[in-house]
């Protein structure tokens, strides 16, 4: 309830991620003005940086309902089709995780999207026959952590294509102080930039560690979030000042130790650590790659200059 409360419901009260948001307002208002649904919309990028939100943005600036449902949710052709076929007009199918939709499943959509129908077929063998049924026309909002991963024919059936980015310490210590308004916590501007610093771009983990500060803020403190607060609750917390946690601490570490900084191997990395390759890829190297921490080279990763000098330790 309270994750949900913090996310804004309408675009103006959306912070950052201006490109996806300036041409969003313009595709929302042109669809309106036509009384039209609103094409379908993929967003891709790291987890935490708001495409639940924009989704949910979406459906409330339309006026529509929205309706959720992930790719790993669903297992069978029939089930998509019993999805499709219980929308009403003009609502909105969010499917989170969409590249993990199977094959079959994801057929069903491309006639969904394309033509607002599904064709089922009846009978087996020779008697199969297909018969088409129209849908009410609906908005898929698809969001994927990895658009490399869509295939060429779902990808194109997208109108509208944004990635979504990591967000600015400025943008973070808005977002954070328009949360803690909501949560009716004090945090003065310094509080606020600490916390943006280390949330990694990602509101939320800025929410999250926002509410874990706000606990060492009232237990320990005065109830009031000032950077003195933020600092001893954030190292505390083992957030370091990149942001980083135990995991990418864990990630670059071994790099360094077991692989002389690379180059290695995604899954040489991901076995060492007992994490999940998929998981590295997506949620923990996206932010160590844009902060100049690890490079991709065609014989793995690498390990740079800036990352020895985050862990004090002088390049070989
Ligand atoms: N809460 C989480 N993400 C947000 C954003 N982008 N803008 C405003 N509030 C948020």
């Amino acid at each position: 309830k309270i994750e949900n409360s913090l996310r804004p419901k309408l675009l103006k009260d959306y912070i950052g991620q201006t490109k996806a948001k300036s041409n969003l307002k313009i595709y929302i208002e042109a669809a309106k003005q036509r009384k039209e649904s609103l094409d379908h919309v993929l967003f891709y990028g790291p987890p935490g940086l708001g495409k639940t939100t924009l989704a949910g943005i979406i459906a409330n600036e339309m006026d529509v309902n929205m309706k959720i449902t992930s790719g790993p949710a669903i297992e069978k052709p029939g089930e998509m089709a019993a999805i499709l076929n219980n929308l009403q007009e003009g609502d909105l199918l969010f499917v989170d995780e969409i590249h993990r939709l199977n094959r079959q499943v994801e057929e069903v959509l491309y006639p969904a999207m394309e033509d607002f129908a599904i064709d089922i077929v009846i009978g087996k063998g020779a008697s199969a026959r297909s018969i088409r049924l129209d849908l009410p026309k609906f908005t898929l909002v698809g969001a994927t952590t990895r658009a490399g991963m869509l295939t060429a024919p779902l990808r194109d059936r997208f109108g509208v294509v944004n990635r979504l980015e990591f967000y600015t310490t400025e943008e973070l210590k808005e977002i954070i102080i328009r949360s803690a308004g909501l949560f009716k916590v004090y945090i003065d501007e310094q509080g606020a930039g600490e916390i943006a610093r280390r949330s990694r771009g990602t509101p939320r983990l800025a929410n999250r560690l926002l509410k874990r500060v706000r606990d060492f803020a009232q237990v320990k403190y005065d109830g009031k979030i000032t950077e003195e607060v933020a600092k001893f609750a954030l190292d505390l917390l083992e957030v370091d000042k990149l942001g980083l946690d135990n995991i990418d601490r864990d990630i670059l570490v071994t790099m360094i130790e077991k692989f002389s900084g690379g180059p290695v191997g995604l899954d040489t990395i991901a076995a060492a650590i007992g994490e999940d390759s998929g998981t590295i890829e997506d949620v923990y190297e996206p932010y160590l790659i844009q902060n100049g921490l690890i490079m991709r080279t065609p014989r793995g990763r690498v390990v740079t200059d800036i990352t020895y000098k985050h862990f004090g330790l002088i390049q070989p």
